[in-house]
């Protein structure tokens, strides 16, 4: 299903993490899922997307298993495919991605570990960003009540307690593919290289960083299945939906 979008778009997947969380001694992105690695279903849902003219994947250092892999799913495709290392925070491999980027009008910045996004999530993004968004991300409602701990006043009951409870109706859970007008996403990137290393850590997605810059980020309707994959029950659960009605693997149901 191709994209109808005027954009020329570049896709960046981050796929540089430790997969400590995972525990299976190997980068995350390199864990099977099925029967490839993460990482090839991550790519290949983008490649299924048919929006990008150039895809930078973002690698561990010293990687050269991901790297092959990366090679051979350039065979046959007319989308440029690169690979640069990653740093030592999420943003720090986004950061070096876009450095390498020629100049498009629109970046999605896609977590290989949400390795089953379907391909209307990625044109749900593009087509905000074709509608004049600067920044647009996939979210889905909350389920449960969440709530904002700090440190307890008696320790010798339980370390923490509750400091506040947002109301649910307006929470989203956020995903990716997060879609920016290139421009936009380098300036904030550029903005963020000053942080501490505390404030660094603390960046979860690219959204954020443009938020600081005090520009609208739009929501879209993101998926259930772009869980991000992160623990053994989230593999378990990944592996059953590519088994399960799912298939094909990057359309919804
Ligand atoms: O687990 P975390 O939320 O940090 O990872 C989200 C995504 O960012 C994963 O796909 C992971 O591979 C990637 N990442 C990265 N470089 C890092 C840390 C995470 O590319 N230094």
């Amino acid at each position: 299903m191709e994209s109808q979008s005027t954009l020329r778009t570049a896709v960046i997947i981050v796929a540089a993490g430790s997969g400590e969380r995972l525990g299976q001694g190997i980068p995350k992105a390199a864990a099977t899922l099925g029967s490839e690695p993460m990482l090839g279903h991550a790519l290949r849902g983008v490649l299924a997307a048919q929006i990008a003219a150039q895809i930078c994947v973002v690698l561990p250092r010293g990687d050269t298993e991901l790297r092959a892999l990366v090679a051979s799913l350039q065979e046959g495709n007319d989308v440029q495919l690169m690979t640069v290392d990653g740093g030592s925070t999420r943003a720090d491999s986004v950061r070096n991605a876009l450095e390498v980027l020629s100049e498009t009008d629109a970046v999605l910045v896609h977590d290989a570990a949400r390795a089953l996004a379907p391909t209307e999530v990625f044109h749900r993004v593009l087509n905000a960003l074709e509608s004049g968004a600067k920044a647009v991300i996939p979210v889905i409602p909350v389920v449960d009540t969440i709530k904002v701990a700090s440190s307890s006043e008696r320790p010798d009951i339980a370390p923490e307690q509750v400091r506040s409870t947002p109301i649910r109706e307006s929470l989203r859970a956020v995903q990716t593919p997060q879609g920016f007008e290139l421009a936009t996403l380098r300036k904030a990137h550029d903005a963020s290289a000053m942080f501490t290393d505390a404030q660094a850590a603390a960046i979860t997605d690219d959204a954020m960083l443009v938020e600081s810059q005090g520009i609208p980020v739009y929501l879209v309707r993101g998926s259930e299945l772009s869980l991000k994959i992160t623990t053994p029950n989230d593999l378990l659960f990944a592996e059953a939906l590519l088994e399960g009605p799912a298939a094909p693997r990057w359309v919804e149901g």
